[in-house]
C-alpha cells in the first residue's frame, strides 16, 4: 500500500486481518514512526487495535523504504491523495504518478498495479501510457474505494460491492481471490472497464451529493411551509427507488470526498466536451447553503453578533472522524468572531490547529464548560455524547436558545423545557 492516509492505512491494515501479508509504505518518517510504535495518526474508530493486532502477527510492516516496498510485493495499491488543484476543479495526479515513476524505476518482476486513490476516468491509461516501455511487467487496474470516514473498518469488511476494473480479463480472477474472504461474506463483486471503474468512484459521490443538497433544499422549503424534513425523507426513502440514506438534511456536506470529487468529475467530464449541469449546480447549492445558515445564526440573534457568547458542539465534518476537511465549522467561527462574538468550542476529537490563531475562540475541555453561560449553542456535527445533554443544567442564562443543525434533539422536549429551539427543515424551525 503506496500512502498510510485514511485509504491506505485502513484497507492495508484490513487485508492483512483478512490474511494477507501487507507493507504500508510512506515518504512521512513521522507518520511511519508513530505507526511503528502502535500508534495510528489518524483517528478512526478500532483503527488502532487492528494495527496492533496485526503487527504483531507480523502481518503489517510499516516502512519508508518504498523500494524494498515495491521489490517485495505481487500488487501494488497506490492510495496516495488526489486533492483538487488550488483555484480549479481539476484533479491534482501529481502524487499518483509520482508512485507511478517509482514503480517503474524499481519493479524487477511482473506486478499488479491498482488505483485505489480516488482518479479521472481515463488515469490508468495514462498510467500505463509512462510504464508502456516496460509494459510486460505490469497489469494496472481500477479498485475504488468506498470507506466512509469513522465507519471506515465496517465499510471495508462489509462492503456494498467491490468493484474491479481492468482490461485484461485475467485479473479478475487474481482480486476475487484477493477479495474471497468478504465476497464469502455476501459482498457483491461486480467487474468491469478499468476506465467503468474510474467512473463509478465518482458517479456514486456525485450522486450520494446530490442527494444530500436536494434533501437540504426541501429542508428550506419545509421551513417556510410549515412541515416536517424528517417526514418527508422517510415518505420518499420508503420508496426502494430512492432508498432512504444520505437523505438527512443538515450544514453542507463536506469532508475529504464530495466537495473535491464532485467538481473532479465536472473536470474530466469537460475533457470529453461533456457538461454536467446537475453536478455543477449541487455544488454551487452547497457552496450557497453556509450563507443561508449564517443569515439563520444571526437572525436567532437579533442581528447583532457583538459580545455574544455562542458555543460550538462539534467542529469536524461529521462524527468518529478527526478529519476537518471541508467542514462548516470553518467558515462559520472565523465568520462569528470576526462579527464580534466570543465563541468556545468543544469536539471529542480535541482541540484544532485551524482556530489556534483567532482571537476570541476557545477549545474547551467538555461540553459543560464550553456552554455555560452561553447565549446560543450550535450543533454542528452529530456525536453520539451530545445525543443527551442536559442544557438546563449546564446552561446557566435564563434565555437558552440552540441551533441545532442535525436535527438531533425533539422540537416537543424543547419546548417542555422552555429551550428556545432552532433546528433544520422542522415547523417553527425559523
Ligand atoms: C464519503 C463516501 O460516503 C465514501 O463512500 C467515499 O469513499 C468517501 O467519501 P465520507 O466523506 O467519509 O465518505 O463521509 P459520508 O458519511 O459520506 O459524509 C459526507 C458528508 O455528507 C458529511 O459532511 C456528512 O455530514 C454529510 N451527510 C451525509 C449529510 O449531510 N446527510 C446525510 O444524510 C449523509
Amino acid at each position: 500500500m503506496i500512502g498510510t492516509g485514511y485509504v491506505g492505512l485502513v484497507s492495508g491494515t484490513c487485508f492483512a486481518d483478512i490474511g494477507n501479508q501487507v507493507i504500508c509504505v510512506d515518504k512521512d518518517t513521522n507518520k511511519i514512526n508513530k505507526l511503528n510504535l502502535g500508534k495510528s495518526p489518524i483517528y478512526e474508530p478500532g483503527l488502532n487495535e487492528l494495527i496492533k493486532k496485526n503487527y504483531q502477527a507480523k502481518r503489517l510492516i510499516f516502512t519508508t523504504d518504498i523500494e524494498k516496498a515495491i521489490n517485495q510485493s505481487d500488487i501494488i495499491f497506490i492510495c496516495v491523495g488526489t486533492p483538487s488543484k488550488k483555484g480549479s476543479l481539476k484533479v491534482d495526479l501529481s502524487y499518483v504518478m509520482s508512485c507511478v515513476r517509482e514503480i517503474l524505476r524499481f519493479t524487477k518482476k511482473k506486478k499488479i498495479i491498482i488505483t485505489k486513490s480516488t482518479v479521472p476516468v481515463g488515469t490508468g491509461d495514462i498510467i500505463e501510457s509512462i510504464l508502456k516501455k516496460r509494459k510486460k511487467l505490469f497489469s494496472v487496474i481500477s479498485n475504488p474505494e468506498f470507506l466512509r470516514e469513522g465507519e471506515a473498518i465496517r465499510d471495508f469488511k462489509f462492503p456494498d460491492r467491490i468493484v474491479i476494473g481492468s482490461n485484461d480479463k485475467k485479473i479478475f480472477t487474481i482480486m476475487k481471490n484477493l477479495y474471497l474472504p468478504l465476497i464469502n461474506k455476501g459482498a457483491k463483486f461486480l467487474v468491469t472497464s478499468r476506465r467503468g471503474a474510474e467512473l463509478i468512484k465518482y458517479a456514486s459521490n456525485a450522486f450520494l451529493a446530490t442527494k444530500i443538497t436536494f434533501i437540504n433544499e426541501l429542508a428550506n422549503l419545509c421551513e417556510k411551509a410549515g412541515v416536517n424534513i424528517e417526514d418527508i425523507s422517510l415518505g420518499m426513502g420508503s420508496d426502494s427507488r430512492i432508498g432512504s440514506r444520505f437523505l438527512r438534511a443538515g450544514p453542507p456536506y463536506g469532508g475529504s470526498c464530495f466537495p473535491k470529487d464532485t467538481k473532479g468529475l465536472i473536470s474530466a467530464a469537460e475533457k470529453y466536451k461533456i457538461k454536467l449541469p446537475v453536478v455543477k449546480t449541487v455544488i454551487k447549492s452547497n457552496q450557497n447553503r453556509i450563507h443561508l445558515l449564517i443569515k439563520r445564526i444571526n437572525k436567532i440573534l437579533g442581528n447583532n453578533l457583538k459580545n455574544k457568547k455562542i458555543s460550538i458542539l462539534g467542529v469536524t465534518f461529521k462524527p468518529n472522524t478527526d478529519d476537518m476537511r471541508d467542514s462548516s465549522s470553518l467558515k462559520i467561527i472565523p465568520y462569528l468572531c470576526k462579527k464580534g462574538a466570543s465563541v468556545n468550542y468543544y469536539d471529542p476529537s480535541g482541540e484544532k490547529k485551524d482556530f489556534s490563531k483567532i482571537k476570541n475562540c476557545f477549545f474547551k475541555k467538555d461540553i459543560k464548560e464550553n456552554c455555560k453561560n452561553s447565549n446560543l449553542v450550535i450543533l454542528l456535527t452529530e456525536w453520539d455524547e451530545f445525543k443527551s445533554i442536559d442544557f438546563k443544567k449546564i446552561i446557566k442564562n435564563k434565555r437558552i436558545k440552540i441551533f441545532d443543525l442535525r436535527n438531533l434533539y425533539n422540537t416537543e422536549e424543547m419546548k417542555k423545557s422552555k429551550i428556545e429551539y432552532y433546528s433544520i427543515g422542522r415547523p417553527n424551525s425559523n
